[in-house]
């Protein structure tokens, strides 16, 4: 599938689940994001058919996320069915790490290559604070084990919050030095008005994290994959690497192939746009997959050129990150 702007749609994720069991501040509020409830879920049998429908359009890689895709009973089970796709070559997992010690090695058992674990703080009073629970040690054995079962590389994606991880930037890094990891520094995104960090307040840019690994740290950049929105660094004298991710930046939209299929089974094809098509409705309204391709090709073609959301001007779309996952 390419879009009208020439860009090549190879890469879906899918949210299996919009529920958490974390309450991250920048996220959503301590009292949960609303959420839908299972009936409106896609079924695994649903996630299964569009997975396949997205592969015959050249669909290669598939991540899984949520809010937290871990909660959800069964998931091994259906990255096995994932994995058997003709045209899959991919399947990746984001993970906030707090069932993944119990489950490191059934996913990967399943066919998992790679996973993404959120970690913002090493702390565990700051852990509670960040994420309003007291899972810090949990996190880190998941981690630990998803190591030991070979799901490589295991990445960490942390983050930025001014005045509230930001010293402790060089002790993430020097983490993902001893583990052999990449940690991943994100830019805090302003998603919708219940979120309760205020970005004029609490922002940091991956540039001034940089500023600060590099008083320790010497980073070469590291040749990655053009359409990852992530700027990756080697750490020079180890195995880790630093990726720094500026979602707010436009320089990665040109090459954007990254299509999300929400819980609900909504199509996205800008995070920060509107919800596209209602796979779900579709699916369950007896369409042929001949209709399904078509309109997946119709509004793939339309999808925007980039999210404009460096104008002030412009007004993004509100959207609840645990229903996108990321
Ligand atoms: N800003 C930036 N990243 C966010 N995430 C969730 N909310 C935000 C936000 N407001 C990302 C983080 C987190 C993952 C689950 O989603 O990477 O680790
Ligand atoms: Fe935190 Fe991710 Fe859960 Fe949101 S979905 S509360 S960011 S762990």
């Amino acid at each position: 599938m390419i879009d009208r702007f020439g860009r090549s749609l190879e890469y879906l994720r899918v949210s299996v689940v919009d529920r958490c069991n974390l309450r991250c501040v920048y996220c959503m509020p301590a009292a949960g994001a609303g959420f839908d409830p299972w009936a409106e879920l896609l079924s695994y049998d649903e996630i299964v058919t569009l997975t396949g429908y997205f592969a015959e359009l050249g669909v290669r890689k598939v991540r899984l996320t949520g809010g937290e895709p871990l909660v959800r009973p069964g998931i091994a089970g259906l990255i096995r069915r994932l994995r058997k796709i003709p045209g899959i070559e991919e399947l990746a997992l984001s993970t906030n790490g707090v069932l993944l010690k119990q489950q490191a090695r059934e996913l990967r058992e399943a066919g998992l290559d790679r996973i993404n674990v959120s970690l913002d703080t090493l702390r565990r009073d700051r852990f509670k604070e960040i994420a309003k629970m007291d899972r810090l040690s949990d996190v880190l054995e998941g981690i630990e084990e998803a190591l030991r079962c070979g799901l490589h590389p295991v990445k960490m994606n942390t983050v930025l919050i001014k005045g509230v991880n930001d010293d402790e930037i060089l002790d993430l890094t020097r983490f993902a030095v001893e583990h052999s990891m990449e940690v991943r520094f994100i830019e805090l995104m302003q998603t919708n008005q219940a979120v309760m960090l205020d970005p004029a307040q609490n922002f940091l840019s991956v540039e001034e994290a940089r500023g600060m690994i590099e008083t320790q740290y010497r980073l070469v950049p590291f040749d990655t994959y053009v359409s990852s929105p992530a700027k990756v660094f080697s750490i020079v004298g180890t195995q880790a690497r630093v990726g720094l991710i500026s979602p707010l930046s436009c320089f990665f939209c040109a090459r954007c192939n990254r299509l999300r299929l929400k819980a609900n089974g909504a199509l996205k094809t800008c995070l920060h746009g509107k919800e596209d098509l209602d796979l779900k409705s579709l699916l369950r309204s007896g369409a042929s997959r001949a209709v399904i391709q078509r309109k997946i090709e119709a509004v793939v073609f339309n999808r925007p050129e980039q999210h404009f959301l460096t104008q002030p001007e412009v007004k993004h779309q509100d959207f609840q990150m645990s229903h996108v996952g990321g």
